[in-house]
């Protein structure tokens, strides 16, 4: 097979070559100045969903989905949607084991979905593209949780609207704990030294409103805004104390990449990715994060005492610069040690990996800026159509080959994979990205091969999705759908 291959060119300079008649417009800094933030601008922490315990053990978690009012900015109200609240929604608790109805109420005057993104859950449970809320109606995800600690989230997956839906504030951590997570002595207080942190970037226009309308240029490259916010505020500040401070990352964009980092290069702890902690903590500087990737990290601010420290990100498509969020440190000092061991995930077997099944995704595009299309395996999304068949408790590769010269990433629904190999190399992995992930990001170019396996749930109609996560990708058509049928089934 012939492959268009573009290693080795910059993302920017191939831009323009894959697409001349094509002008990135992203530049354009259609957000009012000067503006006015909030006054009291602490950051915001989600409230935890309140559940009720019914009759059977189950856990009663409710969501109302509908329009809103938020103040991004001072004296002006901006149109959302939210659930719970005024923009992106509340934290759900779950824990390991648990018996949870999840149910939504979609207020909105349009039909939306809500689904639990890196929850281990059967398909007719994943709230995807099949699941449909109507305006008016309720939704149920009803499961037992089964798995790891790790932080999820709940947004929207209607076909062709989950960009628009999650742009206008439809996202929501999910934090999953067990039994190995309440062993850890890790900072776990909720809002005072575990701080959710959800990373979003957009425009607005002269009247403080939302602005999505994106242009053909903008589906191509994802849709991306000049103004950062972090938890629905813009630049906001914390006071903690003097040592341990976790945050729970999600990059909650649309189509930005992220690099995180602290002032003066200060340096921190990754303790888990998307959905496991990692075997013990790994040390960065800095830290990339593509469209719903999550990850856990640690920071020691036991020396900062009265001191400023700035948490800071890069976006590297656009080359932009933000504040996330200030961290003011008080005089008080917290005496929590970062243990040294966290889990132990299951080892890959190098040996076995050349018995496994290798299935093949081809990330391209059209390239046609009129209309544009992006495809996996040459196909376009359609929902009737199911393009993988998948046999249960059978270990496979999965080889994603990004054939275009711009970032995409690659997300599987239902399972928790491993990467294997980043273009062909074992090396290539990073000691960070080496826990239980549902997300990986694929530079221009670039290739990985996952060690995915499908365990626990199987049901040959119910279809689960896999995708590229930039918004706009996913709603041009770059996603397929997989079964998974049961052993006796092949
Ligand atoms: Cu974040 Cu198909 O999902
Ligand atoms: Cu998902
Ligand atoms: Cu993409």
């Amino acid at each position: 097979m012939k492959r268009r291959k573009f290693i080795g060119i910059s993302v920017s300079t191939l831009a323009i070559y894959a697409f001349p008649s094509c002008e990135n417009n992203n530049n354009n800094n259609p957000t009012p100045n000067p503006r006015k933030l909030l006054k009291d601008n602490n950051l915001f922490i989600p409230e935890k969903v309140s559940f009720i315990e019914d009759n059977n053990g189950v856990k009663q978690y409710d969501f109302t989905i509908e329009e809103r009012e938020h103040n991004f900015y001072s004296d002006y109200k901006s149109k959302t949607f939210g659930m719970n609240q005024s923009y992106l929604g509340e934290t759900l608790f779950l824990r390991d084991g648990d018996k949870v109805s999840i149910n939504y109420t979609n207020k909105l005057n349009e039909k939306t979905t809500m689904h639990g993104h890196g929850m281990h859950v059967p398909a007719n449970m994943d709230g995807a593209v099949h699941q449909i809320i109507q305006p008016n109606e309720s939704w149920s995800a009803i499961y037992t949780v089964n798995q790891k600690a790790c932080t999820n989230w709940n947004h929207p997956h209607l076909m062709g609207k989950t960009a628009e839906h999650v742009y206008k504030g439809l996202a929501a951590l999910i934090v999953v704990e067990d039994d190995e997570s309440d062993e850890l002595d890790l900072p776990k207080d909720y809002g005072v030294n575990d701080i959710p942190l959800i990373v979003q970037d957009r425009r607005f226009d002269d009247n403080y409103q939302l602005i999505y309308n994106p242009s053909n240029s903008d589906i191509m490259h994802g849709f991306r805004g000049d103004i950062l916010i972090v938890n629905g505020q813009i630049e906001p500040s914390i006071s903690v104390k003097a040592g341990l401070l976790r945050f729970r990352i999600l990059n909650g964009s649309n189509g930005s990449m992220y690099k995180f980092s602290f002032d003066n290069n200060l340096e921190f702890y990754q303790i888990a990715g998307d959905n496991s902690f990692l075997n013990k903590p790994v040390k960065l500087t800095s830290l990339l994060l593509s469209p719903s990737e999550r990850a856990e990290i640690v920071i020691d601010l036991k020396d900062k005492k009265n001191k400023q420290v700035i948490f800071k990100v890069y976006e590297t498509i656009d080359r932009r610069n933000f504040t996330v969020l200030t961290i003011n440190v008080n005089n008080e000092t917290s005496k929590l040690i970062l243990p040294t061991k966290l889990t132990e995930n299951e080892e890959i077997d190098l040996d076995k990996v050349s018995e496994y099944k290798i299935r093949e995704f081809i990330l391209n595009g059209s390239g046609n800026m009129g209309n544009p299309e992006l495809t996996i395996n040459g196909k376009t999304m359609m929902k009737d159509r199911i393009d993988e068949k998948v046999t249960l408790n059978t270990t496979e590769i999965w080889h994603i080959e990004n054939d275009m010269g711009m970032d995409h990433n690659f997300h599987i629904h239902a399972t928790h994979f491993r990467i294997y190999k980043r273009d062909g190399k074992v090396d290539n992995v990073s000691e960070n990205e080496k826990g239980f992930k549902d997300c990986v990001y694929l530079p221009g170019g670039s290739t990985v091969d996952l060690i995915v396996k499908m365990i626990d749930y199987s049901d040959e109609d119910g279809k689960y999705m896999y995708h590229c996560h930039f918004l706009e990708h996913e709603d041009a058509g770059m996603m397929g759908q997989f079964v998974v049928l049961p052993e006796d089934k092949n």
